[in-house]
């Protein structure tokens, strides 16, 4: 069976991340949904987030409550944003990502599809709930945005798969790198109960990872003894944009992510054949016309793994530097490039992040070959 789960991976590798362009796009046009109804301002409107089925075993392919109410909701009262307004339309606007991703892989693919693929008889009863825990999600982000601020809606969203085991891997790495992007959110957060709040999401991602990791890919379900932080949330944000359809979104919806610093974004050169700690890396910046404009001045990798992170010097003739070989190869590690060791403010970044997930290997066969 792991034989055959690794044939099937080869689509995976194919597609990659972005690498290839995605076929899957739904039909409807977010931009022309009006907006979403005001009442939907009202915490009490619909289902309840822990006190209802449809946020936990709903098993039907419609989308559920609020999944299927795809417009921004608009602001109803005039005033000063929420303190972390910003903080959780930027999430909200992820968080539509996210569903999206879990809602398609629901309407396109059924039980026999992930067993004939070598997948448990569950997976795909697993898959609905992540799908509802993650309506939940939309619906606990819209609650904290106050009544001043819109409440982005539902963009198009094309994303890098094309059959069960490619959508899994996705799955484990959208879940992997939104636990990092958790961890930065909290450095943002100005109140305590949205720290509270991000945490106890940022526990359930880790449920959904765990699961992944234990039943798809038979492998160990730990990174260590911690997850990453990476501090500068906004930049993973951004970096999923590449899977948002251009001019879909709702026109009433913020810019994703706010602040955006739309940097040059990377990943790992052809030919690359491994993203262990101690391999080489070479970079290729993926996007023709946004490509990095090197000084003449020292630039570092700063790779960030568990709690830390550790600088590498960047040659910028060769775009080339080395994974730092003393990180254990679990979880994953992120990097960026920047102009000062440790990048230690979030202008010092000239591009990136760049996911390098480590465990199971499977996951990084997408950017290896060899
Ligand atoms: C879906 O959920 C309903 C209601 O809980 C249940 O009756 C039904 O058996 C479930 N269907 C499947 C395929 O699990
Ligand atoms: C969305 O789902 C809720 C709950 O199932 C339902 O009451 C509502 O009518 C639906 N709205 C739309 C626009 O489909
Ligand atoms: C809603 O927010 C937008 C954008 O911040 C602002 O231009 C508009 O005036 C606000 N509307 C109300 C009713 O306050
Ligand atoms: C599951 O999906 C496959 C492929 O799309 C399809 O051939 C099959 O009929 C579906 N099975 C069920 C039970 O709906
Ligand atoms: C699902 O798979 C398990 C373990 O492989 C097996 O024990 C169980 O009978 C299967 N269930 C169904 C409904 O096929
Ligand atoms: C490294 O990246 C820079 C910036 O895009 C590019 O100009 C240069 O050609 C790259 N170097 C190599 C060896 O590919
Ligand atoms: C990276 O680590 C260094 C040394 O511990 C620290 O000073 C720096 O703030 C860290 N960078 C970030 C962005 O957290």
């Amino acid at each position: 069976m792991a034989v055959m789960r690794k044939a099937i991976l080869v689509s995976a590798m194919l597609y990659g991340l972005g690498l290839c362009a995605p076929a899957i796009v739904s039909s409807s046009s977010a931009s022309s949904t009006p907006p979403g109804p005001s009442q939907l301002s009202d915490p009490s409107y619909g289902p309840t987030p822990g006190e209802s089925d449809v946020y936990a075993t709903y098993n039907g392919t419609a989308r559920p409550f609020p999944g299927n109410i795809t417009g921004a909701v608009l602001n109803i009262t005039t005033g000063p944003p929420g303190a972390d307004d910003l903080l959780f339309q930027n999430l909200l606007s992820a968080e539509w990502i996210i569903f999206s991703f879990y809602q398609q892989g629901v309407e396109r693919f059924n039980a026999s599809s992930f067993m004939e693929a070598g997948f448990p008889n569950t997976t795909y009863e697993r898959i609905q709930q992540i799908r509802d825990n993650e309506a939940g999600h939309l619906r606990i982000f819209q609650d904290q945005i106050s009544p001043t601020s819109i409440k982005p809606g539902a963009c198009l969203y094309a994303f890098p798969y094309d059959d069960p085991a490619s959508f899994l891997v996705l799955q484990t790495i959208i879940e992997i790198s939104s636990m990092a992007f958790l961890t930065g959110l909290e450095l943002q957060a100005r109140l305590d109960t949205s720290r509270a709040a991000l945490v106890a999401i940022a526990a359930t991602e880790s449920r959904h990872n765990t699961w992944s990791l234990i039943e798809n890919w038979n492998s160990a379900p730990f990174a260590g003894p911690s997850d990453t932080i990476f501090p500068y949330a906004n930049q993973i944000l951004d970096f999923t944009n590449e899977w948002v359809v251009e001019g879909s979104c709702p026109p009433q919806n913020p810019v994703f992510p706010s602040p955006r610093q739309h940097l040059p974004q990377m990943t790992p050169a052809k030919g690359t054949k491994s993203i262990l700690p101690g391999s080489e890396l070479v970079v290729s910046f993926t996007q023709p016309d946004n490509q990095p404009r090197f000084a003449d001045k020292d630039y570092h990798a700063v790779f960030f793994h568990g709690v830390s992170n550790i600088s590498v010097p960047f040659d910028t003739e060769h775009n080339s530097t080395t994974i730092p070989e003393s990180f254990d190869a679990l979880g994953i590690i992120i990097a960026i490039i920047a102009d000062a060791e440790g990048a230690p403010t979030k202008e010092s970044v000239v591009a990136g992040p760049l996911i390098l997930p480590q465990s199971p290997a499977v996951l990084s066969e997408i950017y290896t070959s060899g």
